[in-house]
């Protein structure tokens, strides 16, 4: 599969055309933000284990039975995936209050829920990803209603696929956001990425954090977490 001009650069990613107009090649790079890009800098080697990691993880969802854009890993930072027009949300499924849900409704970091919730945001820079809920997702036409339903039900399986790896890897998942994305045929895919970018992974037994908080927090150590996460994943998967 040839590799042809950049089409887009992101936060964490670059995209480029193939000779394939169904198909495009994401790059994973090192480069790390936080706070809608107000926080810059580097996680060497977050690349590798991001393109990786979230290979692995779609290929085991996908056996599950819920579709992703993944095709192949080309490379350590390259991955060929379906072309797909992307759902302007972020899709967050939460275990365990942490993060924003603490600060805005006032709970502790670490208190479970009875069960998992579900929340969107617009996936806007320029308006800072405000949350919505399904109507103004409709009501902006982001979605329709019955695709609404269907990323609904992807994402809480997706949740409990990896709710259920991560145990045996001895980590608890937390939290973690989704995109997805329309095929030309219209369908729902999950795409974008699962990583320590995108989830917050503890450790089960000393609650230490091994995801990109480390690097939000100015908590320190955040390549060995990174390596760390890595490491659980491939004597588990
Ligand atoms: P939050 O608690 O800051 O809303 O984050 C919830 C989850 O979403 C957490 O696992 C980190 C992930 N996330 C992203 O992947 N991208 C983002 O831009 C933000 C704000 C959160």
């Amino acid at each position: 599969m040839k590799k042809l001009e950049q089409l887009y650069e992101g936060k964490a990613k670059k995209v480029f055309r193939t000779d394939d107009p169904e198909l495009l090649i994401v790059s994973y790079k090192d480069d790390a933000t936080a706070f809608n890009g107000l926080k810059k800098g580097t996680i060497v080697g977050k690349g590798v284990i991001n393109n990786r990691m979230s290979n692995l993880l779609m290929k085991r969802l996908e056996a599950s039975g819920i579709p992703t854009h993944f095709v192949e890993e080309l490379n350590d930072r390259e991955t060929l995936v379906k072309k797909v027009s992307i759902v302007p949300l972020e899709v967050i499924i939460r275990n365990i209050a942490a993060g924003s849900f603490s600060k805005r409704y006032g709970v502790e970091e670490g208190v479970a829920f009875d069960f998992p919730t579900i929340e969107f945001s617009y996936k806007n820079d320029a308006l800072g990803d405000p949350l919505l809920n399904e109507y103004h997702a409709r009501a902006l036409r982001l979605a329709s209603a019955d695709e609404i339903e269907t990323i609904k039900r992807y994402a809480f399986g997706v949740n409990e696929e990896l709710k259920a790896f991560w145990k045996e890897c001895g980590v608890t998942l937390v939290d973690f956001k989704l995109e997805f994305g329309r095929l030309s045929d219209g369908s729902i895919v999950l795409a974008d990425e699962i990583s320590p970018d995108t989830c917050r992974l503890w450790d089960s037994k000393t609650g230490e954090k091994l995801d990109k908080d480390r690097f939000r927090r100015d908590l320190g150590g955040v390549e060995d977490a990174y390596a760390e996460i890595m490491k659980r994943l491939t004597t588990h998967i």
